[in-house]
């Protein structure tokens, strides 16, 4: 038997190996992952040798992780399942502010520490939804910017990643820049808001998870979801494991009653959603206040976490997959045309659209904002439309509203508002043709590529109605929009309800001009 290298020794033999590798890589450029523990470690005690560092800067040991970021005495109920769930892909769906944002982030953010090297991406729909939501949400879940927190961002106020000490990372990109979300295999992918993704988006993700070069012993997809229609691909997927989470989960609204409290009393007065004793918070009570507000689906769904489509919608035949399309570049050619409805406190909303040489209708911008006055709408309608020439621009029939227009330069057409004989004009485009398409369709990136050239100190989504958790876009609408009741109850189908038709209105008026 010869004389053996002793078994420790030869890995850290092996580990060296492996770090030099890495380092001709970083050195070459070609390195596409965050730096390896090993690798660190070894710059650090290069550098020591040569007295670059002082002697106290240690490569990061796992015992200085923060211990609060895996104490989740303050997570119960479906985040507490999410946080030990080990499945593939994992959905927390429920009404709002139940926690699931939260929760999600607690458990990335553990994720990370735990395994130096790390990678997940926090994605949504679009960049700018996402750093307005749920990236502010793990900032202060993990800590980010407190004087003693060790996690770095870069890309100042637009985040790209963070850095962890221990060579984690967490990159943040939204799926209108796609490639940034894909670019190489991670360790997990958390999906914010994932009812607003198409199975087909859904899929390139779960397929950039696979496992391989994953530093993590499993890897994941946790998408965080608000109910929509029952016909959702969401709810047809077996193997997604679906958590229902519930308002009394979240700490903040909700104090459950020690476990000896078996009846209410005046101590512990309420039930929580989940039939628990306990009380409301202040903030529990002032949402509740505010949730049980809602009506019909919105109260179904946000309040209520089911998945239910509404009744008497008047564009029955809407599908999210069809009516809606990815971006693509406008030839100059086709005809264009814009359409506007006023408002101030209901939003004010300017759709831009073309027309292809078959006649089919793409809604390509739109302005939908509320408390904007005409005159800085006029403004920014004027800066976004560039050297592009419209055929008209149909309005609304406010004639004071109009003369602000015309005062800056844009002429319009009044609208045909009949309601009825124009709701059928749009049905009929709706319908899908023999080529599986329909006549009219809406860019899925309407408000951003607005927002992308804005000029005005304004953003989109606007936040006035991200709070009040009503529809921020036209495509939106669709599914809030029904038909009035008669005395009946039954769907009265003449007349429908005048809500949530801001956007709607515009694509009648654009329909029945072209038609
Ligand atoms: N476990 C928790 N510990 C402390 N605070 C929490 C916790 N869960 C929720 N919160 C608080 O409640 C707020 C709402 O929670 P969160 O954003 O996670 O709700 P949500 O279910 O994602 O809502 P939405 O459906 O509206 O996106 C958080 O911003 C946070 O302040
Ligand atoms: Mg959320």
């Amino acid at each position: 038997m010869g004389g053996g290298v002793p078994l420790p020794e030869l890995k850290e033999r092996q580990e060296r190996k492996k770090a030099e590798r890495e380092l001709q890589s970083v050195m070459a450029g070609k390195a596409t992952k965050p730096m390896s523990p090993a690798l660190r470690k070894m710059i650090e005690e290069e550098l020591q040798r040569k007295g670059a560092l002082p002697p106290d800067v240690k490569p990061w040991d796992p015992k200085d992780n923060p211990r609060d970021a895996f104490d989740i005495s303050n997570i119960r109920g479906a985040g507490r399942e999410l946080f030990h769930s080990r499945d593939f892909e994992l959905c927390l769906s429920g009404g709002f502010e139940t926690g699931k944002t939260w929760s999600s982030c607690k458990k990335i953010n553990a994720l990370l520490w735990k395994y130096p090297g790390a990678q997940w991406v926090m994605t949504r729909k679009t960049y700018s939804s996402l750093i307005a939501t749920a990236v502010q949400t793990y900032e202060r879940v993990a800590g980010v910017g407190k004087p003693d927190c060790k996690i770095k961002a870069y890309g100042g106020n637009k985040p790209e990643w963070y850095d962890y000490p221990n060579g984690s990372r967490l990159w943040v990109a939204g799926f209108d820049n796609p490639q940034k979300v894909l670019s190489g295999e991670r360790d997990g992918f958390y999906i914010n808001q994932g009812e607003e993704f198409t199975l087909e988006e859904y899929e390139t993700i779960t397929g950039r998870a696979t496992g391989r070069g994953s530093i993590m012993p499993y890897t994941q997809v946790v998408l965080d979801v608000n109910p929509g229609p029952p016909s959702h691909w969401i709810l047809s997927r077996p193997s997604l494991k679906l958590i229902k989470a519930y308002l009394d989960d979240n700490p903040t609204l909700f104090e459950p009653a020690p476990e000896h409290v078996t009846a209410v009393c005046e101590e512990w007065p309420d039930i929580g959603d989940r039939g628990g004793i306990g009380r409301w918070t202040e903030q529990g009570k002032r949402s509740i206040g505010i949730l049980d507000k809602m009506t019909g689906i919105r109260y179904q769904r946000y309040r209520k976490g089911n998945w239910v489509a509404a009744e008497g919608v008047v564009y029955e035949n809407f599908d999210r997959e069809k009516h809606t399309c990815e971006p693509f570049p406008i030839p100059e050619s086709w005809t264009k045309i814009r359409v506007i409805d006023f408002g101030y406190t209901n939003p004010f909303v300017c759709l831009w659209a073309a027309i292809d040489p078959d006649g089919r209708i793409y809604v390509y911008r739109e302005i939908y904002m509320t408390q904007m006055l005409v005159s800085e709408a006029a403004r920014q309608i004027i800066d976004l439309s560039g050297e592009e020439k419209f055929d008209a621009t149909i309005c609304d029939h406010d004639a004071e509203d109009r003369a602000t227009l015309a005062a800056m330069g844009i002429k319009s057409i009044p609208a045909w508002k009949k309601v009825k004989p124009g709701i059928d004009a749009v049905e009929r485009r709706m319908k899908i043709a023999g080529d599986d398409r329909a006549r009219i369709s809406i860019f899925r990136n309407s408000i951003d590529s607005a927002v992308h050239r804005w000029t005005f100190p304004r953003t989109m989504p606007d936040p006035h109605l991200t709070e009040k958790k009503v529809p921020y876009c036209t495509a939106q609408e669709f599914e809030f929009y029904v038909w009035a009741k008669d005395v009946s109850g039954k769907p009265n189908k003449e007349e429908p309800v005048k809500e949530f038709d801001h956007g709607l209105d515009c694509l009648r008026y654009l329909v029945c001009y072209v038609d």
